[in-house]
Formats: C-alpha cells, sequence, structure tokens
C-alpha cells in the first residue's frame, strides 16, 4: 500500500536539511519492528552491554540480529545500525534532525565545560566554524615545532627503553607523548609526562577523564542527590583546571595584544581561536570549554591509535624495514622536520589509515532525533536515541578485500593487489557529515611523525603473544596488555 510521507531529501547534499519533497511511499516500518537480542526481560539488554567491551557486545548483535536492530536499557529504547547509507544519512543531517546524545551535554554541561563537541545549533555551528579554522592544514603547520620538540623527547625515551632491554607497556607511553603535544597545542601549557614529570594540572585531568565516560554511562545521576568522596574530588579537579585555563586565557588575550603578528602565525589552538576575527567574540567561557574539548578528544583517539599502528608492525618487521627505508630516503636526521617532508611518507600514512580502518578508536556515535523523521523506510520519532556502530562496515569483505588482514598497501594507489575491493567510503572512524573530526589532520600527522622516526632508528618486537592484546572501550578503544621491545638499529 503506498501512502505519501514528508521526508527530507536526503541526497541533496547543499541543503539536506530543510527542503522536504512529498514522495510516494509504503508505510514506513516502527521501531518497534526491529529485530533485537535476547535479554533480561526487566532490565532488557543492560546487564549484557559491559562498559569496557560495549563495542564488541554491539558486534555480536550485529551477527545476531543485522545492521539494524533495538535494544532496551531499562526501559530506555536505543536503535543500533551498522549500516553505512543509514549511518551516513544520520550523521549527515546534523544538527538539526538528530543531536549528539543530549545526556553528553547534560554532563559536560553540568561541569561547565561548554565546547564544540557538546554544543547544538546555533552555538555548534560557531563554534565548529572557528574551532574547525584553528585546525586547518596552514594552522597545524604552525604547531609542527610543537610535535617536533615532543616526539625527539619520546625517542630519547624509547632509546633509554632499548638500551637498557625493558619492556615497554605501548598505550601509557603513547598517552604520555599526546597528552604532552595536546597540553602544548591546545594553550601553550608545557608538561613533561614523558619523563615522568608530575604535574599538578595533569593529575587533576586524570580524576576528570575517567569520571565524565562514568557518568555519562551511569543509569542514574546519585551525583545529583549524594556526592560521595570520588564526585567532591571531581568538583575540586574542575576548579584547578578551570583556574590554570583561564589564567593562560587572560595570559594569551595580552601577549596577542603586544605582539600582533601572532594574529598571522598563532602558535597554538588559543592563539589561533582569540586571532580568529569571530573567535575573538567568543566568551572566555567558550574557549575554555573549547581548549577542555582538545583535551579531551585529542589526547586518547590519537594515543590509541598510534599504539594500535605499533601492535601490527610489531607482527610486521618488513612494514618497519619498508617504513625505514622511506624515511631514509625523504629526511635526514631523527625525525622528518617539515610538513613537506611528511606528507612524502605515503607508506607510513598508508600504515596509520590501514590501524584506524581495523582499530577505530571510536567505534559509535551515540545521537538522538531532534525531530520525527524517516530514513530508509524506518520511522523515528523525535528523541528516539541511537548509537551509529561505524566499524562494522570497515570490515566488511564487501568494502574491503582482505578486510581481516592488516595490509597498508590497500591505500597506495596502483600499488596494492587488494584493490578488488576498496570502499574508502566506508570509513567512519572520524566520523561523517557536518559533525568530522575537526581534529582528523592534526591526529594523522602526530601518528606518521611518530611511527616513521621510531621505525627509522629501531626494530620492533611484540613482547605477548597477539592474543593476549584485548580491545578495550573506556570512551575510546584501547589495546590492553600491549608489549613491545625496542632494539636500535645500527647505522
Ligand atoms: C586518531 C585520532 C582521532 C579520532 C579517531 C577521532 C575521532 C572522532 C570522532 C569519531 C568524532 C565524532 C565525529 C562525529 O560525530 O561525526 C570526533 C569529534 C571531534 N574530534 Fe576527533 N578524533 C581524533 C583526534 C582528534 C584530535 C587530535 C582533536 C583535536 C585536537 C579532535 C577533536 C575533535 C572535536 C573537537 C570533535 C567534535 C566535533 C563536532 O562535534 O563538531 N579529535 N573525533
Amino acid at each position: 500500500m503506498y501512502s505519501f510521507t514528508k521526508v527530507p531529501i536526503l541526497w541533496k547534499l547543499n541543503d539536506p536539511f530543510k527542503t522536504t519533497i512529498m514522495i510516494p511511499t509504503t508505510h514506513p516500518k516502527t521501531i518497534n519492528e526491529l529485530p533485537s537480542p535476547k535479554g533480561h526481560f526487566l532490565l532488557g539488554h543492560a546487564t549484557q552491554f559491559k562498559a569496557s567491551e560495549k563495542h564488541l557486545v554491539l558486534e555480536r548483535w550485529i551477527k545476531e540480529c543485522g545492521e539494524l536492530f533495538k535494544i532496551n536499557f531499562l526501559g530506555t529504547v536505543f536503535i543500533v545500525s551498522a549500516s553505512t547509507t543509514f549511518n551516513q544519512q544520520v550523521l549527515k543531517l546534523r544538527p538539526t534532525t538528530f543531536r549528539r546524545l543530549s545526556k553528553m551535554d547534560e554532563i559536560l554541561s553540568e561541569l561547565g565545560i561548554t565546547g564544540v563537541f557538546n554544543a547544538e545549533n546555533d552555538a555548534w555551528k560557531r563554534q565548529r566554524k572557528v574551532t574547525s579554522e584553528a585546525l586547518n592544514l596552514q594552522k597545524i603547520k604552525g604547531f609542527y615545532p610543537i610535535i617536533i620538540t615532543k616526539t625527539k623527547k619520546v625517542l630519547q625515551k624509547y632509546r633509554e627503553y632499548a638500551q637498557n632491554g625493558q619492556v615497554m607497556a605501548v598505550q601509557k607511553e603513547a598517552m604520555k607523548f599526546t597528552i604532552d603535544i595536546t597540553t602544548a597545542i591546545a594553550f601553550g601549557y608545557e608538561l613533561d609526562t614523558i619523563n615522568n614529570k608530575e604535574d599538578e594540572f595533569q593529575k587533576h585531568l586524570e580524576i576528570i577523564f575517567p569520571m565524565i565516560s562514568t557518568r555519562i554511562t551511569a543509569p542514574i545521576p546519585l551525583w545529583r542527590y549524594l556526592k560521595q568522596k570520588k564526585d567532591k574530588q571531581l568538583d575540586t579537579a574542575i576548579i584547578y583546571i578551570e583556574t590554570v585555563i583561564h589564567q593562560f586565557i587572560a595570559d594569551a588575550k595580552r601577549k596577542i595584544q603586544d605582539t600582533p603578528e601572532l594574529k598571522e602565525n598563532p602558535s597554538n589552538f588559543l592563539e589561533a581561536l582569540l586571532a580568529d576575527k569571530e573567535g575573538s567574540n567568543f566568551s572566555d567561557k567558550e574557549i575554555y570549554g573549547n581548549i577542555f574539548t582538545m583535551l579531551l578528544a585529542g589526547e586518547d583517539t590519537t594515543a590509541n591509535s598510534i599504539s594500535w599502528a605499533l601492535f601490527y608492525l610489531a607482527q610486521h618487521p618488513e612494514m618497519v624495514t619498508t617504513i625505514r627505508k622511506e624515511a631514509i630516503a625523504i629526511y635526514e636526521g631523527e625525525v622528518p622536520e617539515t610538513p613537506q617532508a611528511v606528507s612524502q611518507l605515503h607508506y607510513t600514512h598508508a600504515v596509520a589509515q590501514e590501524a584506524i580502518r581495523m582499530k577505530s578508536t571510536a567505534p559509535q556515535l551515540y545521537v538522538e532525533a531532534n525531530e520525527d523523521v524517516t530514513i530508509e523506510g524506518l520511522y523515528i520519532p523525535k528523541g528516539t536515541k541511537m548509537m551509529i556502530q561505524t566499524r562494522h562496515a570497515q570490515l566488511q569483505e564487501k568494502h574491503f578485500t582482505n578486510a581481516e588482514h592488516f595490509i597498508p598497501e590497500r591505500w597506495i594507489k596502483g600499488g596494492c593487489p587488494m584493490h578488488a575491493n576498496h570502499t574508502p567510503s566506508a570509513i567512519k572512524a572520524f566520523g561523517a557529515g557536518p559533525r568530522f573530526c575537526p581534529g582528523m589532520n592534526l591526529a594523522i600527522q602526530e601518528i606518521v611523525i611518530l611511527v616513521s622516526a621510531l621505525c627509522k632508528q629501531f626494530d620492533i618486537a611484540l613482547n605477548v603473544s597477539p592474543e593476549e592484546v584485548e580491545e578495550q572501550f573506556a570512551f575510546t578503544m584501547y589495546p590492553k596488555n600491549l608489549m613491545i621491545q625496542l632494539k636500535e638499529v645500527e647505522e
């Protein structure tokens, strides 16, 4: 039976939000008609959704129910989609038809954090424009000295590991690298966690990040009724971080006034925000919110991607040799110091891309419908919560030949026997649509510079069996138990 339904034109790229058209369609399916994995009659699927394995549980359910299904957490229903076309449409229809899960903003705003990640509507549009400008390729070139200095520092640390024959906990060390880079790039704060120097700022941040993750997934906001010790510690940590960042904002404003050249060549994200015509109108609260967001969004994701790349490289010495040869051919010294040199490291880029394809550190995104909408014949009422599972598509044979295998060559034009199935558009590891990750270029530069420099100087061996390295989810997905040994290569 045909009826007429009012739906947005999803294929019109320029203006997919406002235009509507009457098209004939069969009655849309309702959420109730979707399949569902087996769950508890009262608790639904909540008890199966183990926090540290969320992405794996979702992938198990996809095998059981297909690419579109529903789950139920104590009465709250979520649609789960792993369908490439469905996901693309949902992600593209933000911020109008869909928004990030409102709980994310609730938790972050409650802590005084109002940045581009949790902003919506006009506030998001303003912040998005300025923050993406401040992270564009041109601006990132100005951040290079920071990345290079920190990379040299971390290589010295790796040398000590190699010389002492010490086993290295990869994810922990990669985190130190991205923490030092991100705080310096975000607002010029110099840390030395690479050399284990303790710092109050970092100590407080380490209290905040896991608490945000816990609160976002907490079924009941107990802290609003009774504050436990950890909630009080969180409040203290937030006050400390806020005070330090506001101090830096005041200093940077003065610096920009005294040194107008900084407007053309900002040396960090904070200066880039203040140098921007629209950014200079941001309130201090918005600037603080976006600096905090950068720390939250940029540290774990990048460190975990580096770690997963090293997980594969430690099992493929021939790839380490290829990266080394490429490095020797392109730059002298221990680090690729210029953006031009980095852009020529094609094989290393391919390794980074392949690691991100297989081990997305953000394998699912959470959204909520702002209005009633029908997508691919499914009627989604306003307020519906959804999990957009992105990794499934990246591991499908129909999208990538030998999808379960780590083959960097598939990303190199003409160099790959695996190009039979090759669908880069299936990669959503950095999200998609208007809210696509604005830090992608920065992240890729950090990963490529470190991986290239590391492989130029060291051989890498896995110190555990590959099966012992587990995927763990804690806000982002990281490798648990990843231990390697480094050996300096002879000149
Ligand atoms: C390998 C590293 C990274 C990965 C895998 C990653 C992944 C993602 C993903 C999946 C999203 C959600 C996109 C969406 O909703 O469509 C996101 C958003 C975001 N990321 Fe990244 N990210 C990485 C690094 C970074 C870095 C280094 C920064 C900043 C310096 C950053 C800043 C942001 C911000 C601000 C957003 C929110 C954008 C918005 O809502 O408009 N990310 N990222």
